[in-house]
């Protein structure tokens, strides 16, 4: 088993957009620069939203963080939306979801301008997506597939069983894998939870890719020997023996899948990173777009 290391390969990536922010500086431009908009105070975002002012910090960008309070509404959101749409500075932006309840995410989705979109959740880039046209992709799957390029892992012809549907993970990952590229060409099952015999479906996976929600739902009778198992999972769960009080657990029981793995990530140190690392890269696009 060859662990997947998503902190070695975000670092190669921010390496090589620091090069690029150099050049772009040492031109006399003024670097990429990549908004935040958090809205309430849920521990898991501000933490993502720290790390990605912090990865922007590493690599050059200039960055911003809007903090909304948890009862901001909907217009109030709009308004900070449209603001950055307009904002020449602001070579994109994100919202960080989830939102409160007051909120439509739908609606927020639609106001951002899709040149500015670096999440790639905008119909038009996910619309580019499906047709293999350039756009943001969005930067889970982006990141996957950085990943399983990096580490040169053969995914045509391939038998790829994604678990979840959801539009930032789920549907994209299957649409990018089955494409005609490499990484790509894969045979693909997008399989939920009103799937049947999910079991047996995952068995017969030679890329299985997990992304849930559900804590070490995927455990070693639903993995072949010698498969690619790539968890996005990552819910925190209370741990009094922690110093931040919790640790994060994935969607695969890691310990015990393992073993049967060729490559497989971690929880920590997996996506997450590489999640993060395209966040810049889409921002770097967006810069160059302009
Ligand atoms: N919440 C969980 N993942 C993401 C992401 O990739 N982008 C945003 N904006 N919110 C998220």
């Amino acid at each position: 088993m060859q662990l997947l290391d998503g902190t070695a390969c975000s670092q190669q990536i921010r390496q090589e957009i620091a090069v690029e922010v150099k050049a772009i500086v040492a031109a006399g431009k003024r670097p990429p620069h990549l908004a935040a908009v958090l809205v309430g105070d849920d521990g898991a975002s501000q933490n993502y939203v720290k790390m990605k002012v912090r990865d922007c910090e590493e690599v050059g960008f200039g960055s911003t963080t809007i903090r909304m309070d948890a009862s901001s509404t909907e217009t109030e959101l709009l308004a900070k939306v449209e603001k950055l749409n307009r904002d020449e500075a602001i070579d994109g932006f994100i919202v960080q979801l989830p939102l409160p309840p007051q909120i439509n995410e739908n609606n927020v989705i639609l106001a951002i301008n899709p040149k500015k979109d670096v999440d790639g959740f905008c119909p038009a880039n996910i619309g580019n997506l499906s047709l293999g046209l350039p756009t943001f992709v969005s930067a889970t799957p982006n990141g996957i597939m950085e990943l399983l390029k990096r580490y040169n892992i053969e995914t045509e012809g391939k038998h790829c069983v994604v678990l979840g549907r959801s539009n930032i993970v789920g549907t994209p990952i299957a649409v990018l894998m089955s494409r005609d590229t490499n990484p790509g060409n894969a045979t693909v099952t997008l399989a939920h939870s009103r799937t049947k015999n999910l079991k047996e479906l995952c068995v017969s996976a030679d890329i299985l890719i997990v992304a849930i929600g559900k804590t070490e739902f995927v455990t070693a009778e639903m993995v072949k020997e010698g498969a690619v198992v790539i968890d996005v999972g990552q819910t925190r769960v209370p741990d009094s023996t922690r110093k931040s009080g919790f640790r994060n657990v994935g969607d695969v029981d890691f310990e015990l899948v393992k073993n049967k793995c060729s490559f497989i990530t971690f929880v920590t140190g997996g996506v997450g990173p590489m999640t993060r690392a395209s966040l810049l890269q889409n921002t770097l696009k967006a810069y160059q777009r302009r």
